[in-house]
């Protein structure tokens, strides 16, 4: 069974979509085979993807039951766009409203060893969902003064979806995003993430650069856009595949990956 993971965060802007679009990246680069889920209605996901704007079925066809999700995997990437908020909408109405994501995904990911899913900027009904679907929850954060807050907010979603709905549900991990480490702010972000919670937060911190917008823009991975950067999601992907039972295998392949882009 694929492992899927749930990336969320209480608000945007703190390196959601560039998580599993890079994670994505590497992950196939060692010869995982990785379902993007984009559940985000600004579909930022697929566009860093570049997949057609007009691509259908989309997952607000599978969450409204139009489409199978088999049907929406376009390139191993379920799309999202606009129309994910009127099927949010719809949703909210219907019952067992929280399982509706798990049960399209249950039939389709079958060859897939991971799914990422890219959650929206908000712990709301899409959100939970995804922590529905999901048995893994990679919360990001911003490097911030009110990180810690965000992400105990997240964190109070996640317990809650495995208290109520899905008791298979663990957290990942704890990422800290666009951190400067010149700077006190990120220093002292990152030292009270670990004080509060220890080793779910990765030791892996993803350095800020403007070149991140630019390969978002270009539709590039970070990987190929600027390897040197690239490099901290080798790092934070050889954590991820530790926490992760089975793939032993794509650990060794990572690692001649990261010779390879350094020599
Ligand atoms: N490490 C980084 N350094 C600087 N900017 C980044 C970094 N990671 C992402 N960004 C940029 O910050 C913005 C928000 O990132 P994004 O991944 O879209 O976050 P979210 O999905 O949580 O809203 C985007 O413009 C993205 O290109
Ligand atoms: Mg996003």
């Amino acid at each position: 069974m694929a492992h899927t993971i749930a990336v969320l965060s209480q608000k945007g802007g703190t390196g959601k979509t560039t998580t599993v679009r890079t994670l994505t990246d590497v992950l196939r680069r060692c010869g995982v085979r990785t379902l993007a889920v984009d559940l985000d209605p600004q579909g930022n996901l697929s566009d860093y993807f570049d997949l057609p704007t007009d691509v259908e079925p989309t997952v607000a066809d599978v969450l409204s039951g139009r489409a199978k999700a088999a049907a929406a995997i376009h390139e191993d990437i379920i799309p999202a766009n606009l129309s994910l908020a009127e099927a949010e909408l719809m949703l909210g109405g219907k019952m067992g409203r929280e399982m509706t994501l798990k049960r399209a995904l249950a039939k389709a990911t079958g060859d897939y060893e991971v799914v990422l899913i890219d959650c929206p900027p908000s712990l709301g009904l899409l959100t939970i969902n995804a922590l529905v679907a999901a048995d893994q929850a990679l919360i990001t954060a911003e490097a911030q003064y009110f990180a810690l807050q965000g992400v105990e907010q997240a964190i109070e979603v996640v317990e809650l979806a495995r208290e109520t709905l899905n008791p298979e549900l663990t957290l990942l991990g704890v990422l800290l995003n666009l951190a400067d480490i010149r700077t006190v702010h990120s220093r002292e972000a990152l030292a009270s993430l670990q004080e509060r919670f220890g080793e779910a937060v990765f030791e892996t911190v993803i350095r800020a650069s403007i070149a991140y917008a630019e390969s978002a823009e270009r539709a590039r991975s970070i990987l190929d856009h600027r390897p040197d950067l690239g490099a901290d999601y080798l790092a934070l992907a050889d954590e991820v595949l530790a926490r992760l039972s089975g793939l032993g295998a794509a650990r060794k392949r990572l690692k001649q990956l990261a010779q390879s882009s350094t020599t």
